[in-house]
């Protein structure tokens, strides 16, 4: 069993309900406010960073956590959780160890001597970020290397895959899977070239097509975005620049002359095919969806207009809002060359999310985690805009109750994009109870249907998942 250390440090990533936990627990009968659906049946899973094993707690950044799943499972009104490590081999490396092996991404530069022993990979395979569930298989994703098989429903950690030697390049937190075709999209980014790689995995888990996707300089490209038809490329100025890094700059950093573009290539095409459209400067996180209507292609996603990558967790309160995003579209018109773009709504928002089933084809509703306007990584509550009336439905979860990602869970036979629910953990930090709160997608304002009190504190996380019973 791993150990996690209590802080010392005034890390904001090590402190209160970022901190990390220890154990690996089960729990069933668990208190219930109100009733769990009926209807609701499957997996919900959370993923995030819990470190075990710190090089520097100064230096800690919470992209560097181990990756741990909380997960509930929902049969028949009743709700069993449990939480894992994600047994990469870089956990299991420092758990026998005893003690940290990796140094973590602030710490590049430190001169202690690396205990990366002969034969291991140089970086961690974290599995903290995200899920995929595609082929009857769950993946949990890092951005820069392989997808981690989990098994389903006890969480066991399979490990990692190359797709049988074919996938070549990292693998985004944020694949697209389109269920019309069983098709699964992904990319990678690096920082040599090819900047970028792009592969589609067929509906039996078999990669087809890979291409490198050129552009000018290495970004931070954490999402992209997929349509019927075509794959959308995201070259937004969050770039990496080593001579800004010597000069005492950050080596991650906004950059807007850079400018902005989106790259629209067809689900199979290659580097050539790829079309280039000028788009105003700013920043995006997280895609919720595109589609196509006649000869446009439409995209949503929370735009900012700058962000603080590095540094996240220490950015003063006057520059936050800044790097909190609002859900935005954009419209490219691929007979005219003609952008439309535009924030959608005034409410700072990202874990933008729509209902996964409609993922790549046209969506009305789009899901956010709603910002704290005062602390960063905090998120007051969750809102559901519907696109038909341009409006915004919310519920705030209460003072010093704070949630994370909220994914959809369609009801067992649902039968409209938004009859389901949504599901993420809160936190009370002032009673310092976790609770997993389920609210009607169809009455988001109304509030949880069930509230589950949790056993055990729930650290918050990245993002979320759902997986549906089969
Ligand atoms: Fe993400």
């Amino acid at each position: 069993m791993a150990e996690a250390k209590i802080s010392s440090t005034d890390n904001f990533f090590l402190n209160g309900n970022f901190s990390p936990i220890a154990e690996e627990r089960d729990a069933e009968n668990m208190e219930v406010q109100g009733n769990i659906p009926q209807d609701l049946a499957g997996n919900f899973l959370r993923i995030g960073p819990n470190p075990v094993h710190i090089f520097s707690e100064e230096a800690y950044h919470t992209f560097d956590g181990d990756g741990m799943i909380h997960a509930i499972e929902f049969t028949d009104g009743s709700a069993r959780y449990r939480n894992r490590f994600v047994q990469t081999d870089g956990y299991k490396l420092e758990q026998e160890r005893g003690d940290w092996v990796y140094k973590g991404m602030n710490s590049m530069l430190d001169p202690t001597p690396s205990r990366v022993p002969e034969g291991a990979p140089s970086n961690k395979n974290l599995a903290n970020t995200a899920f995929a569930f595609h082929n009857n298989t769950l993946y949990a994703l890092h951005e820069p290397s392989q997808p981690t098989v989990i098994r389903l429903p006890g969480l066991e950690t399979e490990g990692a895959t190359d797709f049988d030697g074919k996938l070549r390049h990292p693998f985004t937190a944020h694949p697209k899977v389109d269920q019309k075709t069983g098709e699964m999209m992904t990319f990678g980014y690096a920082f040599q070239t090819p900047f970028v790689s792009y592969s589609v995995i067929n509906k039996d888990g078999e990669l087809i097509h890979s291409t490198p996707i050129t552009i000018e300089k290495p970004v931070f490209m954490h999402d992209f975005a997929v349509s019927e038809k075509h794959t959308l490329f995201l070259d937004f100025p969050i770039t990496l620049d080593f001579e800004r890094a010597i000069s005492g700059g950050p080596a991650l950093d906004y950059e807007e002359s850079h400018g902005a573009r989106i790259g629209v290539m067809p689900r199979f095409g290659t580097d050539a095919d790829v079309r280039w459209f000028e788009v105003k400067p700013g920043v995006v996180v997280h895609t919720a969806n595109a589609w196509e209507e006649g000869d446009e292609i439409v995209l949503q996603a929370s735009r900012s207009k700058t962000a603080d990558i590095v540094g996240v967790g220490s950015i003063p309160e006057d520059k936050l809002a800044d790097t909190h995003g609002q859900l935005y579209q954009w419209r490219i018109n691929l007979k005219t060359g003609a952008i439309t773009e535009g924030p959608l709504s005034k409410l700072h928002c990202d874990f933008t999310r729509v209902n996964d089933d409609y993922a790549c084809h046209q969506t009305r509703f789009v899901y956010g985690a709603v910002f704290n306007p005062k602390r960063p990584f905090t998120f007051d509550g969750v809102m559901k805009y519907d696109s038909q009336s341009a409006s915004e439905t919310t519920y705030y979860y209460g003072d010093s109750r704070y949630g994370g990602e909220a994914v959809f869970a369609p009801r067992v036979g649902a039968s409209a994009e938004d009859d389901g629910y949504l599901i993420t953990f809160v936190h009370d930090e002032g009673a310092d109870q976790s609770e997993c709160v389920i609210i009607d997608a169809q009455d988001v304002a109304a509030g949880p249907v069930a509230t589950i009190v949790m056993p055990f504190r729930v650290p918050y996380g990245f993002h979320s998942g759902w997986v549906g019973a089969r």
